[in-house]
């Protein structure tokens, strides 16, 4: 029973910067840039591309129209290693940026 609330404080602690990083507005003009050059030998990046030049990956407007689809869920995905993604480190800023230009293409922008 004591310990409830100590890990409660310890996860609120813990998601706090990832939360702080999520809610700090990026560049969504540096975001497309960088989407552009990091990004797009896989994915549709640009408002209006539906087609991915990889298959498996879904364009930038998929993502963003997906309904579950939040800022933090995005900075929290690339900020973690992914399979598919090999090597793919981006510094919080670059994040910030890419995640702004993200959900700049919500509701079929
Ligand atoms: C080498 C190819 C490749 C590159 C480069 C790449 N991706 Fe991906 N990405 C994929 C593939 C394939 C998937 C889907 C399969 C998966 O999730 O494992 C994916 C999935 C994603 C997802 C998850 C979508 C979802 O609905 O869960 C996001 C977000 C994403 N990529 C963002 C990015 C961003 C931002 C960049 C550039 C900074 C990037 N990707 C670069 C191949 C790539």
């Amino acid at each position: 029973m004591r310990q409830l609330p100590a890990a409660a404080i310890l996860a609120t602690l813990l998601a706090a910067p990832v939360a702080a990083a999520a809610q700090e507005a990026g560049d969504k003009g540096k975001g497309l840039d960088l989407a552009l050059r990091v990004c797009a030998n896989c994915h549709a990046v640009a408002e209006g591309e539906t087609v991915s030049p990889v298959d498996a990956a879904p364009s930038f407007e998929d993502i963003a129209d997906n309904p579950g689809m939040t800022g933090m869920a995005l900075s929290a995905f690339l900020r973690t290693p992914h399979r598919t993604m090999p090597n793919l480190i981006l510094t919080p800023d670059e994040i910030s940026d890419v995640v702004a230009h993200i959900l700049s293409l919500k509701d079929g922008g």
